[in-house]
């Protein structure tokens, strides 16, 4: 049972990241803040990938003044809103002008409308719609790197279950939900971890050593807490379907000129 996990000691054994790049998106807040923290502290230059210009350097603020030692990395925002297709292609151009390397991406979005089913008809519309949508994210994952394998690329794509974490995310989607699930949140949010301890597993499968050098089993691969490899459900492992979610998601960005 993931919510219960305890033990996230991988981030420790984590290589000095001196002179890698890292672009972590949703990097204002909770998971993708302290995934940063975590990067920097080990020496990388990363990016917070962020739409709003003051809560990024609030962030950013909140990240010096809890300390990037020993590593003293530093952090960057790149203006990002993954709400809109035009501005994150902008966002990739910039990011292309700043750094003639990435060693990092941790991409946690997929939206488009054209994805935002209602649900309505569930007994948790706004659960369904976020269990769409971490759907979408996994057979996206399996089948970008299909196509870098087929290419020879060796870039390695993941995509993580960080367990049940206490932050505004989940905060907003149970008190959106009906009263039974409102009811269950409340009795188990003692057992959720803290954004700072669940980002170190996402700072593990960013930049741990094991994995290039295990790279025929992390390839694709789907984990979850403290960073364990792990199977997702046979239907987000087919790769057909997958294979249609990415040309819909290509026909989508294109009708918006991207
Ligand atoms: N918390 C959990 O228990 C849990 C469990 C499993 C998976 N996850 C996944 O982990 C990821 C992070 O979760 P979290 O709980 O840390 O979420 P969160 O507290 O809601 O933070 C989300 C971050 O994404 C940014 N963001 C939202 N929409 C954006 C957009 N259109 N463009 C750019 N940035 C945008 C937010 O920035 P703004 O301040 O601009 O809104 C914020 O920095 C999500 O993908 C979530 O599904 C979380």
């Amino acid at each position: 049972m993931v919510f219960f996990t305890r033990h996230f000691t991988r981030v420790e054994d984590l290589p000095d990241l001196t002179g890698k790049v890292a672009l972590v998106t949703g990097g204002n807040a909770n998971l993708g803040l302290y995934t940063i923290q975590h990067l920097a502290r080990k020496g990388a230059t990363v990016y917070m990938g962020a739409r709003d210009e003051d809560r990024a350097k609030e962030a950013i603020d909140l990240l010096q003044s809890e300390g990037l030692g020993p590593g003293n990395g530093e952090v960057r925002w790149l203006d990002l809103d993954l709400g809109d297709p035009l501005k994150t292609r902008k966002a990739g151009e910039e990011f292309l002008k700043l750094e003639s390397r990435l060693d990092i991406l941790d991409a946690k979005f997929e939206s488009r409308d054209d994805f935002n089913r209602q649900f309505d008809e569930m007994w948790s519309p706004a659960l369904a719609r976020y269990a769409l949508s971490k759907f979408c994210n996994v057979l996206f994952t399996n089948e970008l790197q299909r196509q870098f394998d087929e290419e020879s690329v060796p870039i390695i794509v993941m995509a993580i279950n960080p367990g049940g974490i206490d932050t505004d995310r989940t905060r907003t989607l149970f008190r959106d939900s009906n009263i039974l699930i409102r009811a269950i949140y409340y009795v188990v949010i003692r057992s959720f971890h803290k954004a700072p301890t669940a980002a170190k597993t996402i700072a593990f499968i960013a930049a741990s050593p094991e994995v290039r050098s295990k790279d025929g089993i992390y390839r694709g691969a789907y984990l979850e807490p403290p960073g364990v490899l792990s199977k997702s459900s046979k239907v987000a492992q087919d790769l057909g379907l997958a294979k249609q979610l990415w040309v819909l998601t290509e026909e989508v960005v294109k009708t918006v000129e991207v």
